[in-house]
């Protein structure tokens, strides 16, 4: 069964990614969900409608939480209490899709009584597959991938805010300020699961942030554990993929990482 979601769910995704490449700049607006920020187009419609229609050509029997359909379950309580439940988020870089700039991804993930068995992500504009399914390991175009042995001081580490994040009292401001001083850099890119999968393949050795949907991480939190990866929430708790706070490493640095984001003292948080 395992083998039949995983070939289906790369197939509707890399169907979806190409037909997204091919239709880029071909929209009417650019539409405000929440604020200026937080947009959406038609584009993530269709590509979500397209999706959708697949998935329920081959597993009529099957869940699905997508991030645009209203008509889809809404409710994260699908999560848990369906049986299969597909996680699927149509462009996730929507903002990079607007700018024409190539870091945006569709990203497909499977879970079976709660638990992620598969995740799929494409990068259409690299033509990159990245995959994994529970106990057989995590794929880029085939070819097993594993997570980085970089040190904190080699490391590349990706995250993810809005500016509304940047509160006076946030601790992202001490824990950026920190990472920056002890890594070599760090990139806001613009899409989670890719930022996910980058971990799981070695190319970015961590990635945090908060408050994200299930539909972002769901198919890249498994794809960093079949690499070889740590994923935890930002407190190194164990993750709560509907909580969506998210720490992934390639291991090594996880724990100072979390020394950091935990260790914060009025004192520190007050001088960055
Ligand atoms: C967004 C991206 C971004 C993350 C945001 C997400 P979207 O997804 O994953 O990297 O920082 O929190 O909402 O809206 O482009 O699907
Ligand atoms: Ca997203
Ligand atoms: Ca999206």
């Amino acid at each position: 069964m395992l083998d039949i979601l995983l070939k289906n769910a790369e197939q509707i995704a890399m169907d979806a990614g190409k037909w997204i490449v091919q239709n880029r700049g071909n929209y009417e607006k650019v539409q405000y969900k929440k604020n200026h920020l937080d947009v959406v187009t038609d584009i993530d419609r269709e590509s979500e409608a397209r999706i959708i229609r697949h998935i329920q050509q081959v597993f009529p029997e099957h869940a699905i939480l997508s991030e645009e359909n209203q008509s889809i379950d809404k409710d994260f309580s699908v999560i848990s209490q369906a049986e299969y439940c597909w996680i699927v988020d149509p462009i996730d870089g929507t903002v990079n899709f607007v700018h024409d700039e190539p870091y945006y991804s569709v990203s497909i993930g499977i879970v079976k009584n709660g638990e992620p068995i598969a995740g799929v992500i494409y990068d259409p504009n690299r033509d990159e597959l990245f995959s994994a399914g529970r106990g057989i390991g995590a794929y880029l175009n085939g070819k097993k991938v594993q997570v980085s042995s970089r040190s904190l001081r080699e490391s590349l580490l990706h995250t993810g805010y809005a500016a509304s994040d940047w509160t006076t009292d946030s601790p992202l401001r001490y824990e950026f300020a920190k990472f920056f001083a002890k890594s070599r850099n760090i990139k806001i890119a613009g899409s989670a699961s890719l930022d996910l999968a980058y971990v799981a393949c070695g190319r970015a050795d961590g990635f945090w942030q908060r408050g994200l949907s299930p539909w972002d991480i769901a198919a890249g939190i498994l794809l960093v554990t079949e690499a070889g990866g740590t994923i935890t929430g930002t407190d190194g708790s164990v993750l709560d993929l509907q909580k969506g706070d998210v720490l992934a490493t390639n291991g090594n640095i996880h724990k100072q990482l979390i020394h950091i984001m935990t260790g914060v003292d009025e004192h520190e948080r007050t001088i960055c």
